[in-house]
């Protein structure tokens, strides 16, 4: 299915479940759509395809203990051996990390080109030297496991480096510009039910003699909360559209995400006060849609970096 497609599903599963969600946005955006964008046809069909019928789940593996937004400073080796490449190092914030099948692994093979020395391996669970560290105690989307992985001495043969020699950097930030349109749904469907469970909320509770629906305070309220949110999905749209017509989407895509990470925090904070002491205990769930919205602002790139892809496409022009 397209693009648009894509961001209805995120934004309906994410009203629900941001958890759910961020498994669906990492395998689809950053594994299926790297693979079949970058992939060989050997590499699709022995990995894309098992992926896109749901059997297994991939795991986009950039970040590093010392290289997050740092992305250029990977630490993690791929040693050229001839037909293979012996792989040496941790990454870290792995979504999927303990439930993936399929890994894409970034590792520097010639750290005297810089970024240009990195490459992206396909490497399969159950390499021997593989092995899935510890699991996140994470603040928000407790449902997705979120991984360190360590890599000692595994050989992944030469058939799994996606693209070219020296690609792999190339490859993880294209595929990172068409994630950030996921994440950007992601947010937006945390927002909206947050709105959602607001409103229903106070249609139904009465204080000072009428339902909350009836104070303009909180009607107004609402008012903003949907106006973000309808903004933050023309947004989506956009990206979304360009995207499917092969169009340059990258700003349209940072921005999208950037808009709708700050309005997933505005307006989930908005909806846990509509709900006062309630919003603040975990009957009604707008605490967890809360502290889920906050990881939007951080993972595929935090907004800084949102503002740095983004200035430098308008400087660019
Ligand atoms: N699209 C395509 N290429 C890009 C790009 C983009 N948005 N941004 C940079 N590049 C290219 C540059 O053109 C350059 O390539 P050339 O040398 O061939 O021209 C190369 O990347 C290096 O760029 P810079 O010299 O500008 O590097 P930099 O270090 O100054 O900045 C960065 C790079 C944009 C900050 C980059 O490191 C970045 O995007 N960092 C954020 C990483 C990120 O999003 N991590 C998320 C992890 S994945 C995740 O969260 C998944 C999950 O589990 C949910």
């Amino acid at each position: 299915m397209d693009t648009i497609s894509y961001v209805l599903a995120m934004e309906e599963l994410s009203k629900v479940d941001a958890s759910a969600s961020v498994m669906m946005s990492v395998n689809n955006s950053l594994v299926c759509w790297g693979l079949e964008k970058n992939g060989t046809e050997e590499q699709k069909q022995k990995y894309l395809k098992p992926l896109a019928a749901g059997e297994v789940l991939g795991a986009f593996c950039l970040s590093e203990p010392e290289a997050g937004s740092d992305a250029t400073s990977q630490r993690t080796t791929a040693e050229d051996k001839g037909d293979h490449y012996l792989l040496n190092g941790t990454k870290n914030w792995i979504t999927n990390g303990s439930s993936a099948s399929v890994y894409l692994v970034m590792a520097q093979t010639d750290a005297t080109k810089k970024h240009k020395g990195i490459n992206c391996l396909i490497v399969e669970r159950g390499m021997p030297g593989f092995v899935v560290g510890k699991k996140e105690d994470k603040m928000g989307i407790r449902g997705s496991d979120t991984h360190s992985l360590m890599f000692t001495d595994v050989k992944v043969p030469k058939a799994n480096r996606i693209g070219d020699e020296g690609f792999g950097f190339t490859f993880a930030m294209g595929t990172l510009n068409g994630g950030r349109i996921g994440i950007a749904s992601q947010a937006l469907g945390i927002a909206a039910g947050a709105y959602e469970l607001a409103v229903k909320y106070s249609k139904e509770r009465k204080a000072f003699g009428k339902h909350l629906a009836e104070h303009q305070a909180i009607q107004f309220k609402l008012a903003e909360m949907a106006t973000k949110i309808d903004a933050a999905r023309l947004m989506i749209w956009k990206a979304a559209f360009l995207k499917d017509e092969k169009k340059d989407f990258v700003k349209a895509a940072a921005m999208a995400k950037l808009f709708a990470s700050q309005i997933a925090q505005e307006v989930t904070t908005e909806a846990v006060q509509i709900h006062g002491g309630y919003g603040y205990v975990k009957e009604y769930h707008v605490e967890r849609l809360m502290r889920d919205a906050k990881i939007t602002q951080i993972y595929e790139g935090t907004t800084e970096i949102q503002k740095m892809v983004i200035s430098r496409e308008l400087l660019r022009q």
